[in-house]
């Protein structure tokens, strides 16, 4: 017997990627639910083999649903996630909502599987950012070995990471431009076609933007309070999956080789580095794949025990979806589901 999952925000980047990865891995449902606001009534979304037909969330009963997948935005989460945990569902949220409360675990199960245990105070499990996830899937292994110091990182963050109209924007401005159209900036504050724009997310008192704050703030909840991090987020023209340029510090010695080999056993990541044209991956490869990809790597002249690399994935399978998934197979794993709703 499976176990009844409600996807949130179905009709979205990440609500369908969600629906493709549930498929892809044969997750143990007997059932999906597809949700979204009013306005997607009855919008026809694909599930494997299978069509489903899109529910209002405002009127949906989650007494009998065990978990609910959200990528509905923060607003939504705020609102709807503390109510349907308080009907006993466990909520795998992607928004940024929940991630800095000391009562939700933030998860990446590559790194900090074990803290999934504190879920229970809430019913809610947050995911990270999309560009945290990935870095600190390829941090992990190297601080475990070497004790990193401090982290320099540049964002590549592609148009889907800014949700279904951040694609429709692209898309249009780069036709627009084609045809000699006016160029209307709308979801992205510059036009984004041929350009590149450093800012993601709002501007903070300090100067730095909420992007690069939460870049911050989560890799010190998942991955270690002590590592000292600065990022620079940058929108560019690429449809699909986030692109990092990383500079790392750290406490030991470390070679280029040796982290190369650390890195190829490491749970979720793939090393593709020949010092070759062409010998690396770009985000282009990355999309439609579950690997977090490391490329570039070598010692930084400039600081003892640095290291350089370049680190690719794809957003919306291990920087939102995929992840989601792989939190609900731990706590299935793990025997961490209330067990009475799969019962009933
Ligand atoms: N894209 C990424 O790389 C990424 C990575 C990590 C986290 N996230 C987070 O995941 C969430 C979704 O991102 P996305 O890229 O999938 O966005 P998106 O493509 O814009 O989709 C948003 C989804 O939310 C639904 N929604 C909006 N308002 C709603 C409401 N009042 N009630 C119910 N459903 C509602 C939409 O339904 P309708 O079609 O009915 O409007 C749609 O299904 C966001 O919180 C985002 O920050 C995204």
């Amino acid at each position: 017997m499976g176990y009844k999952v409600a996807v949130v925000g179905a009709t979205g980047n990440v609500g369908r990627e969600m629906l493709n990865i549930l498929a892809e891995r044969a997750f143990p449902a007997d059932e999906v639910v597809a949700l979204a606001s009013r306005r997607s009534l009855g919008t026809e979304v694909s599930y494997g083999d299978k069509t489903l037909k899109t529910r209002d969330l405002a009127t949906y009963d989650f007494s009998d649903t065990d978990i609910a997948l959200m990528s509905a935005g923060g607003d939504v989460s705020k609102e709807w996630s503390p109510k349907i945990g308080a009907q006993g569902c466990v909520v795998i949220d992607n928004s940024s909502a929940w991630r800095y409360d000391a009562d939700v675990p933030l998860i990446v199960p590559e790194v900090n599987a074990d803290a999934v245990a504190g879920f229970s105070k809430k019913n809610i499990i947050a995911n990270p950012n999309c560009s945290t996830a990935q870095l600190v899937v390829a941090l992990k292994p190297l601080h475990d070995r070497f004790g990193i110091k401090r982290v320099v990182v540049a964002t590549y963050q592609s148009v889907s990471g800014a949700g279904k109209e951040g694609l429709d924007e692209l898309f249009a401005q780069t036709k627009a431009i084609y045809v000699n159209d006016a160029v209307e900036p709308k979801k992205f504050p510059k036009r984004i076609a041929f350009n590149v724009i450093p800012h993601i997310d709002v501007f903070m008192e300090d100067g730095y933007t909420k992007e690069e704050w939460k870049m911050v703030a989560e890799t010190k909840k998942i991955l270690d309070p002590k590592i000292k991090l600065t990022a620079t987020c940058v929108r560019v023209p690429v449809f699909i999956s986030h692109s990092e340029a990383v500079n790392i510090e750290f406490e030991k010695p470390v070679t280029a080789d040796e982290a190369r080999e650390i890195l190829r056993s490491a749970p979720g990541c793939l090393v593709i580095d020949k010092r070759e044209p062409g010998g690396y991956i770009t985000p282009y490869e990355a999309s439609g794949e579950d690997a977090t990809y490391i490329s570039r790597i070598r010692e930084d002249i400039t600081v003892e025990n640095g290291l350089d690399m370049w680190v690719v994935s794809d957003n919306l399978r291990k920087g939102a979806a995929l992840n989601a998934i792989q939190i609900a197979e731990v706590l299935i794993n793990r025997k961490l589901l209330p067990a009475k709703k799969k019962a009933a």
